[in-house]
């Protein structure tokens, strides 16, 4: 069991690290560079854009036979938040007689690689991929590298090297570690929390400075609660990827960081015949999964955010939370009738997302409360969900607007309207004077100046850096005119 040693412990290749001394705010990136010397991975933008740093991260599954790896961008992830995990850096690819990994060798092969700069991050997101695809298409091999930058080699070659080296043996694919296994039983975090002789919640640091600045990571809900009601301000951290870039960029450093990625019923989701309950430490990546039959369109908007590092660790909650006005998961989530659980202390109450925000990056979460849950209703019997996300490229990128629309359809009559949008007003939000424009109506009633109107009369006319208003109001009532025209055409042809 792990014990409080003021000292963040993983697994990298073989060998427990012990890492003493580290800030509560230190990014993985920082900690191989500078304190052990693992300069193979490299630092281009410090904010999860570019892939240059990104390293792969491994958590014992659930028998605690093997190691699940996700692709993480290091230079946005705390060092403490690794505390019980293992760590591949390029560096780890290497086989003990020396020779490079297929990836490493096909990358050669195929030329893949002129300046390097992007090359350790590049061959790790391919490495990463090959432990679960050994036979890509060069679809996924160009999902995988979605965020990764390469400015002069051009990503034909580099596609072309992932394609090679899966036609060697699938046992050649895996990283080396078995030998990890065992030590990450050994530093497996506790599953209970520590109780005083007063039966009270004692939650243990992982980090703690002579000053009393500290970051924990507990494993139960009922610690996090009691957490915040000793620290309201207390800053929760999930994902990291909008909390590593203000550490980075905007100098955040908290005094008390409570990580919610150990807390393992948080990772967890449930369901009845209505709903999924959604833990709020359950990866953008997983839900992509799990709404992919219900719901495609929602499925393609989470394939579209970020890229692969970033959905590999950040989290419905934490875009909810973070509140910003072009936040992707949101318009779905409204559209679809999202619920949020919130706990404070030992009391949980349930916020519908619609009603969740008071203002720009402003909700009604209080002091101490915190999201354990989003849940997401299954589609019901006739209902037409529809949403896409308008930006200049493909994926990792910021929405101009992303539109959400769901209704039920009972002949040609839509009922029970939903929109949706992000980009238009000061956070994500509900369309009640375009929704009443569809409600009772067929496809044929909704004409392009109903919706202009009811653009106009619900949003304020704003230019924006990514976007004129002109455009964006033109896509958001054209969006709207496409999903209703073309459900409409489904309905015919069924
Ligand atoms: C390169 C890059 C690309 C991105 N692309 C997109 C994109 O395409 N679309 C998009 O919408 N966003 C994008 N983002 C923003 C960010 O990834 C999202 O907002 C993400 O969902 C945040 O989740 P997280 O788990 O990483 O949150 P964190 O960074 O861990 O936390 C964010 C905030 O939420 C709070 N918080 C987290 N969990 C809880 C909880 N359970 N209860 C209460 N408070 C909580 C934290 O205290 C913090 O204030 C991108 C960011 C980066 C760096
Ligand atoms: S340094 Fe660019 S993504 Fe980390
Ligand atoms: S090889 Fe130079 S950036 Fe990719």
């Amino acid at each position: 069991m792990t014990q409080v040693t003021n000292t963040v412990r993983f697994v990298l290749d073989g060998e427990i690290m012990e890492a003493q001394g580290v800030r509560r705010t230190t990014t993985v990136l920082d900690y191989l560079r500078d304190d052990i010397q693992r300069t193979g991975t490299k630092e281009g933008c410090a904010e999860g854009d570019c892939g240059a740093c990104v390293i792969m991260v491994g958590e014992l599954n659930a028998a605690g036979t093997g190691i699940d790896y996700k692709p993480v961008n290091s230079c946005i992830q705390l060092l403490p938040a690794l505390d019980g995990k293992s760590l591949k850096t390029v560096e780890s690819l290497k086989r003990a007689d020396g020779s490079l990994h297929p990836v490493q060798s096909a990358m050669v092969d195929c030329h893949g690689s002129q300046c390097g700069f992007c090359t350790p991050g590049i061959v790790m997101s391919l490495t990463n991929m090959v432990q679960t695809n050994t036979s890509p298409t060069r679809s996924d091999v160009a999902n995988a590298l979605s965020g990764n930058l390469c400015r002069c080699t051009g990503y034909i070659p580099i596609i072309d090297a992932a394609l090679k080296a899966c036609s060697q043996p699938v046992a050649a694919l895996k990283v080396d570690d078995q030998a990890d296994i065992p030590l990450l039983n050994e530093i497996r975090r506790p599953q209970h929390p520590t109780l005083s002789l007063d039966g009270d919640i004692v939650v243990q640091p992982v980090v703690r400075t002579r000053k009393g600045s500290e970051f924990v990571s507990p494993s139960t809900v009922d610690e996090v609660a009691a957490y915040l009601t000793s620290f309201p301000d207390a800053k929760l951290l999930a994902g990291s990827t909008e909390f590593g870039l203000q550490v980075n960029k905007q100098f955040l450093r908290p005094k008390n960081i409570c990580y919610l990625g150990n807390v393992t019923s948080l990772g967890e989701v449930s369901e009845t015949a209505q709903a999924w309950t959604i833990g709020a430490a359950v990866p953008l990546a997983t839900v992509e999964v799990l709404v992919k039959n219900a719901y495609p369109d929602f499925s393609e908007v989470l394939r579209r955010f970020g890229s692969p590092p970033i959905r590999s660790t950040a989290t419905l909650a934490g875009n909810i939370v973070n509140g910003s006005p072009i936040g992707d998961t949101m318009p779905c989530l409204m559209a679809l009738g999202a619920t949020l659980t919130l706990r404070k202390g030992a009391a949980t109450r349930s916020v519908a997302l619609q009603d969740f925000y008071t203002g720009m990056k402003q909700s009604v979460l209080q002091a101490g409360e915190f999201v354990t849950a989003v849940v997401l209703p299954k589609p019901t019997a006739k209902q037409v969900f529809r949403a896409h996300k308008i930006s200049k490229r493909f994926e990792q990128d910021i929405s101009a607007t992303c539109c959400a629309v769901a209704f039920s359809l009972n002949g040609d009559v839509m009922t029970d309207v939903r929109i949706a949008y992000n980009g238009l007003a000061p956070s994500p939000c509900r369309a009640p004077k375009l929704e009443a424009v569809l409600e009772g109506k067929n496809a044929a009633q909704v004409t392009a100046d109903a919706l202009d109107a009811a653009i106009a009369a619900s949003f304020t006319a704003r230019d924006g850096l990514r976007a004129t208003w002109a455009y964006r109001s033109l896509v958001a009532r054209n969006l709207v005119m496409q999903f209703v025209e073309e459900a409409a055409t489904s309905a015919q042809e069924a």
